[in-house]
């Protein structure tokens, strides 16, 4: 099997870890003394690709825990939530193994009420009979607001350029591949503290093979969606010149459509003025216009105004200083339309299948859903002929 590079150097032992040695100590020491600690949860904060996420999982080896483990991309609801803990908690363990639960990335956790999802996890923090490690990257989002109070804070910061380099020489001795030092150092740099893209960045060079020089360091780094998204919304939020926001955009690897999405997202989040947030959002609609018509006119020309609105428009928008936030929210709309996509496939099929038997439009079809799931329910072999009749399948 072949392995991408930053699956076969995953650290296997606590003791591989490298950077960030006085939180990593705290750490341990927590997890070690966790039923004497005052915080039943830690959350640790810090950028991208700091190990995080591996730490946890390494001092949970280490400790001998079972991790229960969840991403906020996937659990994102309340409901999901309280339905994820309560079973994978209250199960016994069968070698009777001490659990910690592992939170991540609560940034994308949204809600701003004690009600919602943030107010969720603060319960489960002050009820748990276990451990809770919570990672996070921005300090300003609702999840970390709603629960910093309770919960011990060790901080992550970026990995040293030095610690990088070296970690990426040995890596190259173990390929047996040759890359100049200066090369090497110039990747690590660029990284900017992030273990994941320093070594996914020296694989693509290493795999180009012979000519790699300084222009290809930097030529890399486009390669990674997420963090090109982020890089083009850094330059759009900070920047008052048009031409710059406009260009910003210039080697877009994701569709503007996307990146429409990205912007509404986190552009009130960057900006702190009302009056910003409302031209802004004036933009961003009229982005969202022309987006439209791209989509059912396929008239792609205008795409450059959808462009040119949702980044131009929208830099010129901010009197005041933007936040200058370390990381962006994956953007909502995205994520629902991502969770519901096999409901909405599985709505149209059946809209479909429907509306040639009562003579309606697909529209008017699904009006009848509610109803043919009554009849499933209460008289099931009729619903059994109709499905097997028409082919709906609700
Ligand atoms: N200290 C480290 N030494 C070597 N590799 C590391 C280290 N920390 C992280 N990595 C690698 O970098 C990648 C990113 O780490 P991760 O724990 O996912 O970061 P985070 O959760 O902070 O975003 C992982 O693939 C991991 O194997
Ligand atoms: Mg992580």
């Amino acid at each position: 099997m072949i392995l991408m590079w930053i699956h076969k150097y995953k650290l296997k032992t606590l003791e591989e870890f490298i950077g960030n040695e006085s939180a990593v100590k705290s750490l341990i020491n927590w997890a070690d003394n966790w039923k004497n600690e005052k915080m039943k949860a830690v959350l640790i904060m810090g950028p991208t690709g700091s190990g995080k996420t591996t730490i946890t999982k390494l001092i949970a080896k280490k400790l001998n825990y079972n991790i229960v483990e969840t991403n906020a991309s996937d659990v994102r609801s309340k409901k999901a939530l309280e339905t994820f803990f309560g079973q994978s908690l209250n199960q016994q363990s069968l070698f009777y193994k001490g659990k910690i639960v592992l939170f991540d990335e609560i940034d994308g956790i949204s809600g701003q009420n004690d009600r919602g999802a943030p107010g969720v996890i603060k319960k489960i923090i002050e009820t748990s009979s276990h451990p809770i490690i919570l990672t996070g990257t921005d300090s300003g989002s609702s999840a970390v607001k709603a629960i910093k109070k309770i919960c011990k804070i060790i901080k992550f910061e970026k990995v040293d350029t030095d610690i990088i380099q070296n970690l990426l020489k040995n890596i190259c001795d173990l390929e047996k591949v040759y890359i100049e030092d200066k090369i090497i150092r110039a990747i690590s740099r660029h990284a900017d503290g992030d273990i994941r893209a320093a070594i996914n960045d020296l694989e693509t060079l290493a795999i180009k093979g012979t000519d790699i020089n300084l222009d290809s360091v930097k030529g890399i780094g486009f390669r990674d969606s997420k963090r090109s998204i982020e890089n083009i919304l850094k330059i759009l939020f900070i920047t008052n010149d048009a031409n710059i926001a406009i260009e910003s955009m210039d080697n877009l690897g994701v569709d503007p459509g996307e990146m429409l999405e990205w912007v509404r997202e986190n552009m009130p989040r960057e900006y702190t003025d009302k009056k910003d947030i409302a031209k802004a959002y004036e933009f961003i609609s009229r982005a969202d216009i022309f987006k439209g018509r791209i989509t059912r006119m396929q008239y792609y020309r205008f795409m450059v105004y959808e462009i040119q609105l949702m980044t131009a428009g929208v830099a010129a928008s901010k009197s005041e200083k933007p936040r200058n936030l370390k990381s962006y929210h994956f953007p909502t709309k995205i994520a629902v339309m991502a969770r519901t996509m096999f409901e909405r496939a599985k709505n149209k099929t059946n809209a479909k299948a429907l509306s040639p038997h009562i003579h309606t439009s697909t529209h008017v079809a699904r009006e009848y859903f509610p109803l043919i799931k009554l009849m499933k329910e209460k008289n099931p072999e009729q619903y059994r002929r109709l499905s097997e009749e028409i082919g709906v399948n609700i």
